[in-house]
């Protein structure tokens, strides 16, 4: 006989936040008895004084250290493997991870590897790689993060684009979720305002896409507990992390993207980037997501403000389709979509509609300066079957779509989301 889930869980990183949290980190770390520490930091940071003080903290503790800091951008199944062949080279005891998510991701692969053994693509989530899990407990991996998007210092999630295939996938399991996150606002400083206005539209579509998400009584009771996916679906747990988070971008991401000096707005959309890391890592995301991958994936043209090269960013690879899924949506559950609507104006919504929740998200897109659409990030409907294609691939996390979505609402989404306005 078939029955539903009955069970969730919550299982998170330890979170430590504030101006100046960064000055524990020493303390942290004599906890944990280590002895040698892998450091794992974008280079970015050097230019800032960031570097230099966690390897100090680190030295505080008495431990030993060693550096690696050859991160890419968008971090490829290439270099996960370079930084894992530099991790299996190594000996340590505890990983340290200072940086945006492809930074710290690569931590999470590299202390995969060094413990499980085997190949990069033997843990990329099937039907892509073979979809392996962690045969044991990985090191401690304590996350530092320095953007305020991918929230990846909280989730079970590692990201890489595979160019071959041109696609973007990923690897995810309970056992590669950070130890713990110190969330040090004053680090936000180093971000620029379109890599702040990136990570932040990432942030609120991670809140909406885990609150809307299908619920876990909807999903079938795996055989054992051990096959409960990490991805469980929306629970009262998770949607308390993503309302807040959804409240705070609100409030604080057009100030955190206007003004960087704003340390009282850029520190709580680093809250909120983990808040809604919580969140999303328990409850899961969905359509706008698995979009992104083939968005990000097929074409690297677009100049996004505040990077260096020409690709397509993570949080606006996501935002561009994030109003016509929640436009989709809708009819699944109004209630909450209002709900967050009104979360994110920060008021009551009068006569609210199926319009509210995108009408508000693409107030917040134009106010941080997103792109208006796919259009814009160089596609036209000619590619909308390939992008359809690369969605189609993630069913991970189309299975946490609160309905079922076919070939052809993929592309009345992707026909809507060409120009959002
Ligand atoms: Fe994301």
């Amino acid at each position: 006989m078939v029955h539903n889930e009955t069970i969730f869980g919550l299982e998170s990183t330890q979170l430590k936040f504030g101006r100046n949290s960064l000055n524990e980190l020493g303390w942290e770390l004599s906890k944990f008895n280590s002895t040698k520490v892998l450091f794992v930091v974008d280079p970015v940071l050097h230019d800032f004084d960031v570097t230099q003080k966690i390897l100090d903290q680190i030295k505080s503790s008495g431990s030993d250290v060693i550096t690696f800091d050859k991160i890419s951008v968008e971090p490829s199944l290439k270099s996960f493997e370079d930084a894992s062949q530099f991790a299996l080279e190594n000996s340590f005891d505890l990983i340290v991870a200072a940086g945006g998510g492809s930074t710290i991701d690569t931590a999470k692969v590299v202390n995969l590897i060094k413990i499980c053994g085997g190949a990069v693509m033997d843990y990329v989530n099937a039907p892509i790689g073979k979809g392996k899990k962690p045969t044991s407990q990985l090191l401690p991996l304590i996350a530092i993060p320095t953007t305020s998007g991918s929230g990846s210092e909280a989730t079970t999630v590692a990201v890489l684009d595979i160019p071959e295939m041109n696609l973007k996938t990923g690897i995810s399991h309970r056992f590669l979720r950070p130890s713990l996150a110190l969330v040090d606002p004053e680090l936000s400083k180093t971000t620029p305002s379109g890599v702040t206005a990136s990570a932040g539209l990432d942030v609120i579509s991670h809140a909406i896409e885990s609150f809307i998400s299908k619920p876990y009584h909807k999903r079938l009771k795996p055989n054992s507990p051990d096959e409960r996916p990490p991805y469980q679906g929306s629970n009262p747990v998770s949607d308390i992390w993503s309302m807040k988070a959804i409240d705070f971008v609100g409030k604080y991401l057009s100030r955190a993207v206007l003004n960087g000096e704003d340390i009282e707005a850029r520190g709580n959309m680093m809250l909120s980037a983990t808040l809604a890391g919580i969140g999303f890592g328990t409850a899961g995301v969905h359509i706008p997501h698995a979009c992104a991958y083939p968005i990000a994936g097929l074409k690297h043209s677009y100049q996004a403000s505040g990077y260096k090269k020409c690709f397509v960013p993570h949080g606006l690879s996501v935002i561009v389709t994030a109003p016509a899924v929640f436009r989709f949506t809708y009819d699944v559950d109004p209630e909450k979509h209002i709900k967050a609507a009104e979360l994110l104006k920060g008021s009551v919504i009068i006569n609210p509609s199926h319009e509210s929740l995108p009408y508000e998200l693409i107030k917040l897109m134009k106010q941080v300066g997103a792109p208006s659409g796919i259009k814009e990030l160089g596609y036209e409907k000619q590619d909308i079957p390939e992008i359809i294609k690369g969605a189609n691939k993630q069913q991970r996390l189309l299975s946490v779509a609160p309905k079922k979505v076919s070939e052809n609402d993929l592309n009345q989404i992707l026909i809507q989301s060409m120009e959002n306005w």
